[in-house]
């Protein structure tokens, strides 16, 4: 009989939940973003993020539901995010889980959310294709996201070793701020990747690479104070408010903009791309795995699938950025390893991983 889990996932700004069978088969996956609240903040604002939750929760557990056509009482696992994320926001899925496993008499995993990213690779493939099997273990898994960029090594199931971290800015948090210098909306990865189209960021010099010599770790607070300076020198920050918006003016703009991103997104692609590779060899992995919303970035999958002689799984962008299948997807892994969790499980917004 296949085991059907229903994963719950709200550790930022996403509402979500999916259901998911053995692991790997996606029956539905509903996310109610809460972007344009966000937005007028230009970033998260946990208050109005927990809030909110608390709104989307139920009208997203139905339409899950409905979408994969199968009865509460016949799910078997009830999975939420327990940590990291932010504490107001983490509250609300682990209760919603704890409550339904409770009704249902079935029981509940808490799942790590760096963990679910990478899960999210089961997800995408095929039923003969996943990467235990193919490529196999080790892998080197980079997960990218607003809050994380960690190189973690993952052995087996359940089975991790974080050998790089950021030291200071998250990928994802460093292109939600180059978005904000170059005037562009929230959130700002996608809004830098429609913007760098038709450009190569040439009419600039390269903007600095940080690459702290031989660990892997990272750092993305110069780059971004970089091309601050960069805006500022072409006049492009804060905005000049005197000036007429001709249509010449606004096509400079543009251009400037347009280069200024690419740049960026080359710099940030550039240093995540080569330290993955650097992973991989340190590590003898047999595959790379790639997760969270950054790794929806087209510049970034374009370039490591270029540079990589060793197999690159991401999973499609819609199961790169928070959702709750793959919440699911791991939680079926953990589930039958028999990791067990009590309902007085707490949430734990700095929950590590290996
Ligand atoms: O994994 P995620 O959805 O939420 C967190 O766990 O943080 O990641 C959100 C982050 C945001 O910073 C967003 O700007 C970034 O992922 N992001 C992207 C792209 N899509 C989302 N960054 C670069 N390129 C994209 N296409
Ligand atoms: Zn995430």
């Amino acid at each position: 009989m296949a085991l059907k889990v229903l994963g719950i996932e709200t550790s930022c700004d996403e509402t979500a939940v999916g259901v998911v069978e053995d692991g790997r088969r996606l029956l539905s996956n509903v996310v109610s973003s809460q972007v344009e609240l966000h937005a007028p903040y230009g970033g998260v604002v946990p208050e109005v993020a927990s809030r909110q939750h608390i709104r989307d929760m139920a009208p997203a557990l139905d339409k899950a539901l409905a979408d994969s056509g199968i009865d509460l009482s016949d799910i078997d696992v009830v999975a939420a995010t327990y940590g990291p994320g932010l504490a107001g926001s983490l509250i609300t899925g682990l209760n919603t889980a704890k409550a339904l496993s409770l009704s249902l008499g079935k029981p509940m995993v808490g799942v790590n959310h760096l963990e679910g990213h990478i899960y999210a690779s089961w997800l995408a493939r095929g039923d003969e294709d996943h990467p235990e099997e193919s490529p196999g273990f080790p892998l080197a898994c980079l997960v990218a996201s607003g809050g994380h960029t960690d190189l973690i090594l993952m052995e087996g199931h359940g089975v991790y070793r974080l050998v790089g971290r950021t030291r200071d800015d998250a990928a994802g948090e460093a292109f939600d701020k180059a978005a904000r210098i170059l005037g562009l909306g929230f959130p700002g990865g996608p809004e830098i990747q429609k913007a760098s189209q038709g450009h190569d960021g040439t009419e600039f010099s390269p903007l600095p690479r940080a690459w702290m010599r031989d660990t892997l770790d990272f750092s993305f607070s110069g780059v971004k104070t970089a091309l601050l300076h960069l805006a500022q020198r072409e006049g492009l920050y804060p905005g000049d408010p005197e000036a007429e918006k001709t249509t010449e003016l606004q096509e400079k703009v543009d251009r400037v903009v347009g280069e200024m991103a690419a740049n960026f997104q080359e710099a940030v692609v550039e240093v995540m791309v080569v330290k993955a590779l650097e992973m991989a060899r340190r590590y003898k992995a047999r595959g790379i795995v790639l997760g969270g919303g950054v790794t929806a970035n087209a510049r970034l999958r374009e370039e490591i699938n270029r540079a990589s002689t060793l197999p690159v799984i991401i999973p499609p962008p819609v199961l790169c950025t928070d959702n709750g299948a793959m919440i699911a997807a791991c939680a079926y892994f953990q589930f039958d390893r028999g990791e067990e969790f009590g309902l007085d499980l707490d949430i734990d917004p700095a929950l590590p991983l290996g």
